[in-house]
């Protein structure tokens, strides 16, 4: 095992970018760093806000996430210290516990001497996460399109490419939390044909339309009828800003993963204001607080030091 310090360095992400639902996820740089390393205690020392209700003994997730790795490479779980500081928002749709999960494999995996392949790391972190797109981004970046395989033993089929040149995002934080299993409660078990198959069409042309750079395809690319209509009983003002955002300098707009973020992609700083006094108008509307940023995407993801 190594006896140094690891830090990890974990970028943000977001899902399904409309109508990819599980299976697209994009990057940002906005970063979790985990330091790990062995100890003769488990103690984790959590820096900032975001983290003050996290437990800091071994029932934290990053604990029991790198007590796994150990044990799937056949070791017996160490003592860890680590320190954590992070300025993803939590439970928000930025894919906070995906950093988390790929941060704690990567840095125990690192500690471990290395025993898993970033490829069966992303298989590990898909079948913790439930689904590839947030985990996919934070380890790859850019822009990754990943699904599930049918076992848990195989590896998770994926295509990752950087994000397409003049993409900007912003981001819609609004100040209220919303888990993903809450919002994945909200959908129904069954769909009309004709919605999947707007969808089928839709995601693939989004996948398309990412790769090539076609800009001007991703509002009707975005589009979306799996999951965003549904949630949007849980987000006060999205289904506005999704339908007019477009109108309002968008050149495409999603919820964030599971939400409550709303996203929203343009091009240039003057289609960034109308854009800012659009949402603001509509979430003044609704009373809802929040916060907006622009985020550049990370085409990095998951970056690794021994200190
Ligand atoms: N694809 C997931 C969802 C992302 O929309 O429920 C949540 O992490």
């Amino acid at each position: 095992m190594n006896q140094r310090t690891v830090r990890v360095k974990v970028p943000a992400s977001t899902a399904n970018l409309g109508p990819g639902f599980d299976a697209v996820g994009m990057a940002f740089q906005l970063y979790t760093t985990i330091e790990m390393r062995l100890a003769s205690e488990t103690k984790l020392v959590l820096h900032g806000e975001e983290l003050a209700q996290v437990p800091t003994d071994k029932t934290n997730l990053l604990y029991e996430v790198a007590a796994l790795l150990f044990q799937r490479a056949g070791l017996t779980p160490p003592e860890l210290y680590m320190e954590v500081s992070t300025d993803v928002p939590m439970t928000r749709g930025l894919g906070s516990s995906a950093a988390a999960i790929v941060g704690a494999l990567v840095a125990a995996n690192t500690l471990a001497d290395e025993p898993f392949t970033r490829d069966e790391l992303f298989a590990m972190a898909s079948n913790l996460e439930g689904h590839p797109d947030n985990v996919g981004a934070s380890l790859f970046g850019g822009v990754v399109v990943a699904t599930m395989p049918e076992s848990e033993e195989k590896p998770v089929p994926y295509v990752r490419f950087d994000s397409p040149k003049g993409l900007q995002t912003l981001v819609i934080i609004p100040d209220f939390w919303l888990p993903t299993e809450e919002a994945r409660q909200v959908l129904p078990e069954m769909y009309p044909r004709k919605d999947l198959v707007y969808n089928v069409g839709r995601s693939s042309l989004l996948v398309a339309a990412l790769a090539q750079g076609r800009l001007d395809l991703l509002a009707e690319a975005m589009k979306d009828r799996l999951h965003q209509p549904y949630r949007s009983k849980l987000i006060p003002g999205l289904s506005e800003i999704l339908a007019e955002a477009t109108q309002h300098g968008a050149i495409g707009a999603a919820l964030s993963g599971a939400g409550p973020t709303i996203l929203c992609f343009y091009q240039s700083d003057e289609q960034h204001a109308t854009l800012l006094d659009f949402v603001g108008r509509v979430m003044n509307q609704h009373g809802i607080s929040y916060r907006a940023l622009v985020l550049p995407v990370d085409e990095t993801g998951v970056t690794i030091e021994i200190i």
